[in-house]
Order: C-alpha cells, then sequence, then structure tokens
C-alpha cells in the first residue's frame, strides 16, 4: 500500500518555506523546561508535546504501549508559557507527534557532519497511514549557521546548506535525509521541532508558505570543508576503535532530533 507522502517532498526531501517574522514574538524558548536528551551534539530539548504530556523526551515507541510519533500530548505547563510556538506548530493542522524547542551549542562543521544522522520517526507507523516528517523553525538569529542536508552520510556530492537566520522554516524527511547543524558563534542555537504527519493538510500548509524543495548552498571555503571531512573521518574511526576494542560493531547513532 505505502505511506502518504507529500508530492513536495519527493525531489529532495526537503521544502524551504516563506520566512516567518521572528522578531515579532516574545523569546519563549527562554521561559520553557529543559531537560538534558542526549541528541546529536551538545544539547537539550524543551518538550512541548510528548507521548503522555510529560516534559520527557523519549521515542514514543520507547513507551507503553508502544506507538509512531503522532498523537503527541500537549504539556499544559509549557503551552502555557509559549503560546506562540504550540499556535505556529499546530497552524498546518496535521497531526503533531513530537514537538520540541532545540537547544544547540555551537558546533563546527567537522563535528557536525560527525553528527549527522537519519530520524527514526516512522517506527511502527501503520502502512498506508501518513508518513511523518518534521518541521524546523529557527528562533535564534544564526546567521553563520546551516542545516547540512545529504543523501549520504560520508559523501559531500549534492550536500546542500541551508542558512538558519531567525525565522528559517524548513520541512524535511529526516527520516530520508542525513540531516545536522553547523552552529558557529558562542550562544545556543533554539529551533522548534515539530513531527508532522503527511497528507493533505501539510501539504495545503507547504503551497500557503510557497515552499520550494531547493536551496541556494551556504558558501562555506574549500578548506573548512575539507577540514570538516577530515574530522568527520577522524571521529568516525576513533569511534569504530572504541567500539571494536569492545567487540562490538560502531553504529550510527539514531537520533530523536
Ligand atoms: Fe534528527
Amino acid at each position: 500500500m505505502g505511506y502518504i507522502k507529500s508530492a513536495a517532498l519527493e525531489e529532495t526531501g526537503y521544502v524551504v518555506l516563506d520566512p516567518y517574522d521572528q522578531s515579532k514574538d516574545p523569546k519563549e524558548w527562554l521561559d520553557i523546561e529543559y531537560n538534558d536528551w542526549k541528541s546529536s551534539g551538545d544539547t537539550r530539548f524543551a518538550p512541548l508535546a510528548s507521548a503522555f504530556g510529560e516534559i520527557e523526551c523519549n521515542g514514543f515507541w520507547n513507551h507503553k504501549p508502544p506507538r509512531t510519533d503522532k498523537d503527541g500530548v500537549w504539556i499544559d505547563s509549557q503551552v502555557a508559557k509559549a503560546p506562540n510556538l504550540v499556535r505556529r506548530a499546530q497552524e498546518p493542522g496535521a497531526n503533531v507527534g513530537r514537538c520540541r524547542v532545540i537547544e544547540l551549542q555551537p558546533t563546527p562543521y567537522g563535528d557536525c557532519l560527525y553528527n549527522l544522522h537519519q530520524d527514526d520517526n516512522n517506527r511502527l507507523n501503520p502502512d498506508g497511514t501518513g508518513w511523518v516528517v518534521r518541521g524546523f523553525f529557527n528562533l535564534t538569529d544564526d546567521k553563520d549557521s546551516f542545516f547540512v542536508l545529504r543523501d549520504n552520510r560520508t559523501d559531500p556530492e549534492g550536500e546542500v546548506r541551508i542558512a538558519l537566520p531567525a525565522g528559517a522554516q524548513l520541512i524535511i524527511d529526516t527520516q530520508r535525509l542525513w540531516h545536522a547543524a553547523t552552529h558557529l558563534g558562542s550562544d545556543p542555537r533554539y529551533c522548534l521541532i515539530t513531527s508532522w504527519t503527511s497528507g493533505p493538510e501539510l501539504d495545503a500548509y507547504i503551497e500557503k508558505y510557497n515552499g520550494v524543495p531547493h536551496a541556494e548552498s551556504v558558501h562555506v571555503d574549500q578548506a573548512v570543508l575539507d577540514h570538516g571531512y577530515a574530522e568527520q573521518a577522524r571521529k568516525d574511526a576513533a569511534r569504530a576503535a572504541y567500539y571494536a576494542a569492545k567487540g562490538q560493531q560502531a553504529k550510527i547513532a539514531m537520533s530523536e532530533a
């Protein structure tokens, strides 16, 4: 039967929407409660919707009964502190699974490449229903930072680097594309991440905000790129050696972010 997917995401696995005027909203991400959920890179997360409305970030499939990343329960205390973020997550009218703000500490390009991962949003997702994709709304004005998307984790061919100023809005099939953020500067980056179920509601939302399946890739000097490739290879080798010493095969971490 197959999953219901967005035609807009078919070509590249992502769309960039019109930017949002972030400047008119309060900085709600500074008011909500975070926990130290481990993801790719140095992160904390503040959930707005979780499996049962608790302030925790575990995949819905790790709860009882296990389920896919749909039907998230809004967390009253967080919703009260972040009404604008909740409004934006709900605007498409698509089913929301997990919804949370990520706080990411500065992450150079090489670390970002090492952090590249695919999400597991569709674990336990019933065939014939909507495929879960994710919205990324950049909250802080990270002008020099960018999201890295690849088809292949260790092959830079076709890499796309999407700029992350305040108000940048992306929707990404994060189970299809390898992804992570390069975050430069000294302050943490904050981004609202929402799991949405594909379907006519999400399609209409993408159309309303003129989603395009291409972005001008942020320019990065070749020397920085080359250094990043070497860093990724060095860290991958170090991880493989670590697991080899323990008699295990190195695994690429499946992140929840
Ligand atoms: Fe992710």
